[in-house]
């Protein structure tokens, strides 16, 4: 079965993040058919807004870690690559419903997406030090800009969990929902925006990111070759076996 489910309904093409038993984990599959849901959406004249959520209690742990070796290989022509160039690239609005943890990417993506809906339960992360990388999806320019630099330098450096509320100040989160209506609301604020003029919505958003587009790429292209840099790295060697092993990292012997 398909971890990654799509369907368009009243011209909102939602899609589901479904791997609850890896905590919805990103694998190079789900990465592939993310990306093809959002060119899919981008053709299509019938969708006018996207909607993307995970399973109950969970929106995504982020990338497979243990898929994170494939990327030590060609991080730059990865899925994950294509998908992070996809969600740069999205015309039409993508609203997110945030339940649960929402780890690494499952943070960084949202930074692209427009409007950002999470329940009291969403726990944040962006735990790539900790884990010896580095970040990704162009958070290390958009978190700075979006949050400030010390709220941005606190969640990046440090690496821990945060609330809904955090998250909310922060500026990655526009409202926070209660659980149960969250996905109900997440879709009605989809299907807000494609019941509006849709070309007056896409130029819109196209102007609002015009600006920062061509920084993010860079951005997204330096993050990317400096990652597969870092997963070769002995203090990620550490951090990923210790996660995979169930153990506490230590990385006293690095310098
Ligand atoms: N990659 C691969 N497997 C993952 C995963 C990930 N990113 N996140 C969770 N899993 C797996 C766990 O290994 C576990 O597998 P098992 O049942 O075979 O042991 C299963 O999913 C359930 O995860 P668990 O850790 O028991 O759930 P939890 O509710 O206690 O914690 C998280 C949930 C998301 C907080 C925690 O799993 C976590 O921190 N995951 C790693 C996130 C991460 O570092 N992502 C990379 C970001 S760059």
């Amino acid at each position: 079965m398909s971890h990654v489910r799509v369907e368009t309904q009243d011209r909102v093409l939602r899609i589901e993040l479904a791997r609850p038993e890896k905590k919805n984990a990103l694998s190079p599959d789900m990465y592939a058919a993310l990306a093809a849901a959002f060119a899919a959406a981008d053709a299509d004249a019938n969708v006018r807004a996207m909607l993307i959520h995970g399973t109950s209690g969970c929106f995504t742990s982020g990338n497979d870690v243990r898929d994170f070796l494939e990327l030590e290989r060609a991080p730059g022509a990865s899925p994950a690559s294509g998908f992070l160039r996809a969600i740069a690239a999205a015309q039409k609005p993508v609203v997110a419903a945030v339940g649960g943890p929402a780890v690494g990417v499952g943070t960084t993506m949202l930074l692209h997406f427009d409007l950002i809906f999470a329940a009291p339960n969403a726990r944040f992360q962006l735990p790539f030090v900790p884990l010896g990388l580095l970040p990704e999806a162009a958070s290390s320019l958009l978190l700075p800009m979006v949050a400030g630099y010390q709220r941005a330098a606190e969640l990046l450096l440090l690496g821990q969990p945060f609330t809904a509320e955090k998250a909310l100040a922060a500026g990655i989160v526009t409202e926070i929902v209660p659980q149960a209506e969250l996905l109900d609301y997440a879709r009605t604020a989809a299907l807000a925006l494609a019941a509006l003029p849709p070309a007056s919505v896409r130029m819109t958003k196209a102007l609002m990111k015009r600006a920062l587009a061509p920084a993010v790429r860079e951005r997204m292209q330096e993050e990317l070759a400096l990652f597969g840099e870092r997963l070769k790295s002995p203090e990620a060697k550490e951090a990923l076996g210790a996660f995979l092993e169930k153990r506490k990292p230590d990385f006293s012997r690095f310098s």
